[in-house]
């Protein structure tokens, strides 16, 4: 019943916005930490969009590998930072931006997980270095700084709210899958209308209260979320990148007649 109650609260809540969107655009004032946080954001967002695996996105052809690496990625991602929000879900700093109904990413993830590799995924997924380092930050942060999570949650879910329906079509379309099938991850049931929603999650962010120094380490934060996710897509860029030449090889090698049969990555024989 909490929960149903709590949905039509959250829904209502989106009704109020849609008649305040209008007001609170004029009203957006410079000492708003949404504000902030995308402008101390706006370099480093540019330079995300400028990855190569950003960039095959843009050209709107994303392989197979780049996509399951990035699922894999995803997974550890926001098993951290989903267990980090839980934790602290009634911390002054989190609980304006706790929304698990609408936003929670990890069992979507599960979903699309068991799609790609099968039901016994988990024996099978990989963590990249870089993406280890992402989730140990998330975990660090939940334990010493609560206050700072609301960066890593900004950082994630207000961008799955702007790219992720444009990501999820050119997923769709690059893959050549059934309508739905494998991306769960880009769909949110719980929200109606993401920009709406956006300026919802926007203005709960607001109500924060932080000091001066507690703001200061939240945007100082954001700029290192973005960070780990920019070196999250270089590592998978550079995973493939090992993976195509060993492969290339082993072609090379198998054609010249010194691997019949093995292991990708071996050497001549
Ligand atoms: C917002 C494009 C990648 C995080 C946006 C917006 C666009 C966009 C058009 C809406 C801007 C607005 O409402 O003013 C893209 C494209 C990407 C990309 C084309 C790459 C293909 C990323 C990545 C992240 C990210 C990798 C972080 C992991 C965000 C965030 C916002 C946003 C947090 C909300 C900004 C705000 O309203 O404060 N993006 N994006 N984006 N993006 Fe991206």
């Amino acid at each position: 019943h909490r929960q149903v109650s709590d949905i039509k609260i959250r829904q209502a809540n989106e009704v109020e916005t849609e008649k305040h969107t209008q007001a609170e655009k004029v009203q957006s004032k410079d000492s708003d930490l949404s504000e902030q946080i995308k402008s101390v954001t706006k370099d480093s967002h540019v330079r995300a969009e400028n990855t190569e695996l950003m960039l095959s996105y843009q050209r709107g052809n994303i392989s197979l590998q780049q996509y399951k690496l990035l699922l894999c990625s995803l997974y550890e991602i926001y098993r951290a930072l989903e267990e980090e929000l839980d934790t602290n879900a009634s911390h002054p700093g989190v609980a304006p931006i706790y929304f698990p109904q609408e936003l929670a990413r990890l069992e979507s993830l599960e979903k699309d997980l068991e799609y790609f590799y099968g039901p016994n995924w988990r024996e099978r997924v990989i963590v990249p270095a870089a993406t280890h380092r992402y989730a140990q930050r998330l975990r660090k942060v939940g334990k010493e700084n609560p206050h700072f999570l609301v960066a890593h949650a900004y950082t994630r879910y207000l961008g799955d709210l702007s790219g992720g329906q444009i990501l999820g079509r050119i997923t769709q379309k690059s893959l050549g899958l059934r309508s739905g099938e494998g991306l769960s991850f880009f769909s949110f049931p719980g929200v109606t209308s993401p920009n709406l929603f956006k300026q919802l999650y926007r203005s709960r962010m607001n109500s924060i209260e932080l000091n001066e120094e507690e703001r200061e380490g939240v945007l100082k934060e954001a700029v290192i979320a973005f960070e780990c996710n920019i070196e999250v897509f270089d590592d998978i860029q550079s995973i493939l990148i090992v993976t195509e030449d060993a492969n290339t090889q082993h072609r090379q090698a198998t054609h010249n007649g010194y691997i019949s049969h093995g292991d990708a990555a071996l050497a001549k024989t």
